[in-house]
């Protein structure tokens, strides 16, 4: 079912979140749920609810234009290939600084029906069908090009079909294996001194995992630690392997998840310290909504 944006009631959220940052009192903001990189709020109209997606600030139009461009062009690639992506629009406003801010936009979809609770709430039999279909879909999608973060809180099953929530952050490259990307604002929320060191020596890493079938289930696989869903890896495995030449192990699959837990544990220890700069040192407001420590 199809959404217009409702204008007036994201201005009013966007309100809300600038008197967060300012005040740094988020106990105001209604939050659907936690990723990595942002808080997802929840905003309720007449329409029904949404989920809003705040992105970093654009500095200009120009960066703001070029990312919308990217995102349609990610929702109807991946689309193409078989994946069924929640509708997502972006609305956008002029923030005091003269930049732009901006909002992905998804209808609300039932949080009991995310597939990272589904895979605790249903059975063996559900999982293992869950499985076989998400392998499908992910090996339908992911070439060098188009990348899928596939983690299981991304996906949501509604009338008995999957459905892809994480796009805001499009997983495309050129032909020469470049991030399309604008990687520096979207690591803007990184400390200043990491910014650069992580841009050069890391992008490269964080994001090749997405571009192949068995990197993303891998991917996929290592968080299920993450998520306390340990025991299904066996099942998983199987099933994966049947797919994949070069087998996934389950030591591969401990090892991969205690370098990523280390990486996202550096990452958000390193932007809390910054946050305490800004906030406490420097007396300036921090940017960003971050989502609080999570327990690995
Ligand atoms: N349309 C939606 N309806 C209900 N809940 C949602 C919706 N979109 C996101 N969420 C909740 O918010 C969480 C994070 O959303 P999402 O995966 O889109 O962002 P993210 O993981 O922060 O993105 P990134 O990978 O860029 O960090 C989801 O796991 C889910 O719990
Ligand atoms: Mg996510």
């Amino acid at each position: 079912m199809s959404f217009t944006v409702p204008h007036t009631e994201l201005a009013r959220l966007e309100a809300q979140v600038q008197a967060a940052l300012r005040t740094t009192d988020d106990s105001a903001l209604d939050v659907l749920g936690y990723g990595e990189v942002s808080l997802v709020l929840r905003l309720r109209t007449d329409q029904g609810a949404f989920a809003c997606k705040r992105l970093p600030v654009f500095p200009d139009r120009g960066r703001f234009e070029r990312y919308q461009e990217g995102l349609d062009e990610y929702l109807r690639r991946l689309s193409g290939s078989g994946v069924n992506v929640a509708e997502t629009k972006v609305w956008h406003t002029h923030h005091p600084s003269g930049g732009i801010t901006a909002y992905c936009l998804q209808r609300e979809l039932p949080s009991q029906r995310l597939c990272s609770r589904l895979l605790h709430t249903e059975g063996e039999t559900w999982a293992k069908d869950f499985f076989s279909r998400f392998l499908d879909q992910v090996d339908g999608a992911v070439d060098p090009a188009l990348g899928l973060d596939a983690q299981a809180t991304n996906w949501v099953e509604v009338d008995g079909e999957l459905i892809y929530l994480d796009v805001t952050t499009p997983l495309m490259r050129d032909a020469r294996g470049r991030e399309r990307l604008d990687v520096r604002l979207f690591f803007s929320s990184l400390p200043w001194f990491l910014r650069d060191a992580v841009r050069l020596s890391m992008t490269k890493s964080i994001f090749d995992k997405f571009y192949e079938t068995r990197g993303v289930l891998l991917d996929f696989l290592g968080n299920l630690h993450k998520e306390r869903l340990d025991a299904l890896i066996p099942a998983f495995l199987e099933q994966a392997n049947a797919r994949l030449a070069k087998p996934i192990t389950a030591e591969e699959v401990a090892a991969y998840y205690r370098g990523d837990a280390r990486m996202w544990e550096l990452i958000q220890r390193l932007r809390q310290a910054d946050r305490f700069w800004h906030r406490r040192i420097r007396r300036r407001t921090y940017p960003f909504l971050l989502p609080p420590p999570v327990d690995r």
